[in-house]
């Protein structure tokens, strides 16, 4: 039985996503919701008349040892997301704090869990779980997860449309970090080649993807319910990998040797959440250069978090 807890369930990302997890998750799981928005148990309530034979339990503020105690999957959306003018960045102030403390809890209540981080930062907020699990002494580095699966499925989306294929055919590889020009989708591998005029539109739209968002809802918040569609379609790979049922996805993860501390790139997901973390293959010159641009960035920002918890 396989127990996954969503904290910050009540929020833009937390209901929808909760929503198919409870839809699509295995017979006999458990879905624990945690908010400190008062809504949170009757968002579980709601869930729980849906015919699927998924448990949904609601738990409020002051009850988040209940909900993340003993959980496979502790997923975070809990967070302030961007308006329009903001960059990832700009959120660490508020929401590193709010990380740090879920994940303190997590690491008491349930050592052995799997963290799916997505509120942003994530190239500062996944360091943070990382370091406060260290602290707590029960860090493993294949069970910390950056969710970057949003930059995914954008990225296969457009190249669907721009090619006219449809995008559930498309799978592309997307490295570096969540955030601007750390995200870099490496189209250079795809089977339908790009001019350098396509390249030119595809690669910013994909990395401003989420701005585009945050500038429509002009101060209504940020993806919601794309990134619910993302942190869904994680959440299960990752819950399939533990049960046995191995699958590759791309997510920021702790490497040693690459680029960066951490780094997104093609993980083979298994019993003990990282199993392997696979190579992301041949980078085209475009491609080279875009990652070496961008990795001072990405490395001050893991900097960032690491010093966070550690002073
Ligand atoms: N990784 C990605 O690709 C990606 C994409 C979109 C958004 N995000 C991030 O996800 C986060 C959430 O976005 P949203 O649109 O759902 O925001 P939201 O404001 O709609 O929801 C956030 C929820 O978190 C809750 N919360 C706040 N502090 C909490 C705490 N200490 N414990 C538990 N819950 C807490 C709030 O009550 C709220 O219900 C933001 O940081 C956003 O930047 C990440």
């Amino acid at each position: 039985m396989m127990k996954v807890s969503v904290l910050g369930a009540a929020g833009g990302i937390g209901q929808p996503l909760s929503l198919l997890l409870k839809n699509q998750l295995p017979a006999g799981s458990h879905l624990a919701l945690y908010d400190v928005a008062p809504v949170v148990p009757g968002v579980a309530v709601d869930l729980s008349h849906i015919p699927t034979p998924v448990k949904v339990t609601g738990h409020a503020a002051d009850d988040l040892e209940a909900a993340v105690a003993d959980a496979d999957i502790i997923v975070i959306p809990a967070g302030v997301p961007r308006k329009p003018g903001m960059t990832r960045d700009d959120l660490f102030n508020v929401n590193a704090g709010i990380v740090q403390k879920l994940v303190e809890t997590g690491a008491k209540a349930a050592p052995n869990a799997c963290y799916a981080i997505i509120t942003n930062p994530v190239n500062s907020t996944v360091p943070i779980a990382a370091e406060t699990l260290k602290k707590a002494g029960v860090y493993d580095p294949r069970r910390v997860f950056g969710v970057t699966m949003l930059d995914v499925i954008r990225s296969n989306t457009f190249v669907g449309e721009l090619k006219g294929i449809n995008p559930d055919d498309v799978d592309v590889t997307v490295i570096g970090g969540h955030s601007g020009n750390t995200i870099l989708p490496l189209l250079s591998q795809q089977q339908v080649a790009f001019t350098d005029a396509e390249l030119d539109m595809l690669v910013p739209k994909i990395q401003n993807a989420g701005t585009e968002v945050v500038e429509a809802k002009a101060g209504g918040g940020s993806a919601t319910l794309s990134m619910a569609d993302a942190g869904a379609r994680f959440t299960l790979a990752l819950a399939r990998g533990l049960a046995g049922d191995m699958n590759v996805e791309c997510c920021f993860v702790a490497v040693e040797n690459g680029p960066a501390d951490y780094f997104a790139q093609p993980v083979r997901l298994g019993p003990n959440g990282v199993e392997e973390i696979l190579s992301y293959g041949t980078l085209s010159d475009r491609e080279q250069g875009l990652m070496e641009a961008m990795l001072d960035e990405l490395k001050g920002n893991i900097s960032k978090g690491v010093a966070f918890v550690d002073g």
